[in-house]
């Protein structure tokens, strides 16, 4: 059985203070994990550094964002063989904050996402609709262009092992979770649909919900019962909310697995 991915995403936060000062907590949450698997993304200056302390630990790292070049002149940009090189096991593609901020649409998305696949990294690919795409009913057809957009230059096998997270772009940060069974729908709809290509895909892939995720709304979600895993941003920054989140997903795990 896949163990419940969580996802800690750091964005544009922390420094060497706020690992340094959080590291003892951060390998705690080593020792309470059977259930859950642990990952974090920092910033891409940090990554290292947080690589050499939980070396010896289950916990792993996340990369934010990727480029679509393997090297040459790209200023300012970091390849995916850089993030094999420091430890990276999981990279966050097409998040709605770089699709927004930076203009990456899905065809740029799709190139990042086959690039990370291809070379043995696990993409995390974020999907999910506007407010005003929501009123307008149409959260599934976005979620399936976003698919589609890799699926037209791939074939389906590129989603094996692979994560896909559903974030409404619309709960992101608003400390709000999107409703249970609106998530359910969306998820199984999605689900469905790679299993109408290919059901053992579909299967292997991890879903994930993000979107103002805390601990104190964490329980509601795991009424639904296809999500795999959580993408949490904003409570992962205080270390101490993201071990009662931790510790609520192991509890509930261990009951829904005994
Ligand atoms: P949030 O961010 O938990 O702060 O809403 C989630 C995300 O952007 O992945």
């Amino acid at each position: 059985m896949k163990k419940f991915l969580i996802v800690a995403n750091w964005k544009l936060n922390g420094n060497l203070n706020f690992i340094d000062k959080n590291i003892n907590l951060i390998k705690k949450i080593n020792n309470l994990l059977h259930y859950c698997k642990i990952a974090i993304a920092p910033p891409y200056v940090y990554i290292y550094y947080l690589h050499n302390y939980l070396k010896n630990t289950s916990i792993n790292l996340v990369a934010q964002n990727i480029d679509i070049h393997e090297k040459g002149s790209f200023t300012g940009e970091i390849s995916i063989n850089m993030l094999k090189d420091i430890g990276v096991k999981y990279v966050i593609i097409g998040h709605s904050e770089r699709r927004i901020n930076h203009y990456e649409n899905n065809n740029f998305i799709a190139k990042k996402f086959i690039l990370t696949k291809k070379n043995g990294l696990i993409p995390i690919l974020c999907i999910g609709e506007t407010k005003e795409e929501k009123k307008q009913n149409k959260t599934e057809k976005i979620c399936i262009n976003q698919i589609n957009s890799i699926l037209k230059i791939c074939e389906v096998n590129i989603f094996y092992n692979t994560i896909i997270a559903y974030e409404p772009i619309w709960a992101i940060g608003s400390g709000k979770i999107a409703n249970i069974n609106e998530i359910e729908k969306t998820i199984n709809f999605i689900k469905k649909y790679i299993s109408s290509i290919n059901q053992k895909i579909s299967e292997s892939i991890i879903f994930q919900y993000g979107g103002s995720i805390d601990k104190d709304n964490i329980n509601n979600l795991f009424q639904i019962k296809n999500i795999n895993g959580l993408l949490v941003g904003k409570a992962s920054l205080t270390i101490e909310n993201f071990i009662s989140l931790v510790k609520k997903a192991e509890k509930k795990m261990s009951l829904l697995r005994s």
